[in-house]
């Protein structure tokens, strides 16, 4: 028979640890969002805040819990009863709901933070512990600072914890101090203090990035016996950051060989959470970032290249597809090898004779050289000029943005079709969503923004802005370029390029180029 595997419950603490990260905060409709995909994420917990901090608070965390059934939804307390009244009061809709109450362990903390001793703080924790369970069933205590904390108090914090009503106990390492073997063996510690740690009474760890080990220290708990691992989209959070989600979902996930456990998270979810974590939270996920990162399933050279192209294995090691990505990216640069190039045609729907090919790439090289990277709308312009000279079926004639400190931006278009001229306008959450929306509703034709960039194609002030974009259109991908010293007419200009390019492809059914 089969062994079942260990069960591993995520708590995510994106909305209330992440949300403390310098410049993150978040509007009560922007955490319901994501929270709302916290849920298809299939986060087992979600901390949505700590409702003691405002009014605010409360009513984002009301909100979620009405929006949020699946997960648990849970809120962070001081050991005081005014604070769990605060959280009573904000988890009063949830359908399942915890009580997450902490209190520093650690001598640093007990001696110049909170001025206690050890007897009091024991004191402080049982009562609270029991207070709050008289309204809930579900209760989380942390010993903050518990990796810093004496092994022995901290046994009998954890001891007294669970006593009280503690159903989870978790174990910060609040400042990401703990190395990966001594948190492990800390964990082990404490299961053979209290033995029913990771059976009857859930055991939790939150580790804090300080030294770049918050994934590595959870990874190490889960091993030695921790059943829950507190993390956070992309690793935001206090300072250097949370554990984070994906890099730990997926690191037990891909060496599964290794732990025997599993998750209930839906992995294809991933990106699109990391995505619209950064998105609203306005904090960049920085290209080389584990899982995540732009350039994570991106291969520019040559040689790995070639090898991706015969088996992805040889140099991935997670399916970009159980992240929710479309495939593996070929960077087209000038480390890009012919085998590469002609893949990428291919995906473009472009396919050449040998000696087309053979031309083609030539001039590829040769652009490699004076651009760093080549995109779409370059080797389709290489291949055959003819593409680039798409009958504009969609012709800009007048744009105009008005835009105002503290409200939505609006866009007035003219475009030229079949020799009328058709008017429209609409707002959006940025100008170049404004005329995206406006386009939309003009053409009638549905499209899905899959990519956009924009760079500088010469230096100074009167720089050529380039917009390099690609559309899904019904099934079909199109890039679209477009350049102009006024950036938002460059991102119309691509826009319609695209569109112009998916008509003629609809009139000229065959994009073969042989
Ligand atoms: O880092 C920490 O100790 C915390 C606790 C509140 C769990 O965030
Ligand atoms: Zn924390």
């Amino acid at each position: 028979m089969k062994n079942k595997k260990r069960r591993i419950f995520i708590f995510d603490t994106t909305l209330r640890d992440g949300e403390q990260c310098p410049g993150a905060s978040l509007a009560p409709d922007e955490k319901v969002e994501i929270a709302r995909q916290l849920e298809r994420l299939g986060v087992d917990i979600i901390e949505a805040g700590f409702p003691a901090a405002s009014s605010g608070e409360i009513e984002a965390i009301q909100k979620i819990s009405k929006a949020v059934t699946k997960s648990t939804i849970c809120a962070l307390s001081r050991m005081l009863p005014k604070d769990i009244d605060a959280a009573r009061e904000a988890l009063q809709f949830a359908k399942r709901k915890r009580l997450h109450v902490f209190l520093a362990t650690s001598k640093l903390h007990r001696d110049f933070k909170l001025k206690k001793g050890k007897k009091e703080i024991l004191k402080l924790a049982v009562e609270n512990i029991k207070y709050g369970k008289r309204f809930f069933n579900d209760i989380e205590f942390s010993p903050e600072d518990a990796a810093r904390t004496e092994r022995d108090f901290l046994a009998e914090a954890v001891r007294a914890g669970i006593d009280a009503g503690a159903t989870t106990v978790n174990i910060p390492d609040t400042v990401g101090y703990a190395l990966p073997e001594e948190f492990g063996d800390l964990i082990a510690f404490l299961i053979k203090e209290s033995p029913e740690l990771g059976k009857s009474v859930n055991l939790s760890v939150h580790c804090h990035n300080d030294l770049g080990l918050a994934v590595a220290n959870s990874i190490a708990a889960v091993k030695q016996g921790a059943n829950q691992v507190e993390c956070t989209i992309n690793g935001i959070g206090e300072r250097a950051g949370n554990a984070s989600l994906e890099e730990i979902v997926m690191a037990l996930d891909t060496r599964c060989d290794l732990f025997g456990v599993s998750t209930r998270i839906q992995t294809e979810e991933i990106i699109k959470s990391s995505r619209l974590v950064s998105h609203l939270t306005g904090l960049v996920v920085q290209p080389n970032k584990a899982i995540v990162g732009r350039n994570a399933f991106a291969h520019e050279s040559g040689i790995h290249q070639h090898g991706i192209l015969k088996k992805r294995q040889t140099y991935e090691i997670i399916d970009p597809k159980r992240i929710g990505l479309s495939g593996s990216e070929m960077v087209m640069g000038k480390h890009s090898g012919r085998h590469a190039f002609r893949e990428r045609l291919w995906k473009l729907g472009i396919r050449l004779k040998p000696t087309k090919l053979d031309q083609a790439f030539e001039r590829f090289k040769q652009l490699a050289d004076q651009k760093k990277y080549v995109f779409d709308a370059d080797l389709e312009a290489i291949v055959e000029d003819e593409m680039r000279k798409v009958s504009e079926t969609w012709q800009l004639k007048y744009l105009k943005i008005t835009s105002e400190t503290g409200t939505a931006p609006s866009a007035i278009l003219r475009l030229q079709h079949e020799g009328k001229i058709l008017k429209g306008s609409s707002k959006g959450d940025g100008p170049v969503d404004a005329c995206y929306r406006a386009i939309e509703k003009m053409t009638g034709i549905k499209v899905r923004l899959a990519h956009y960039g924009i760079q500088s194609v010469s230096s100074g002030k009167d720089a050529l802005g380039e917009v390099n974009l690609k559309l899904v259109i019904g099934d079909r991908e199109v890039s679209g370029r477009g350049t102009s010293t006024d950036v938002i007419e460059a991102s119309v200009k691509a826009f319609l390029f695209a569109l112009n390019k998916a008509s003629s492809y609809k009139t000229n059914k065959s994009k073969s180029l042989i």
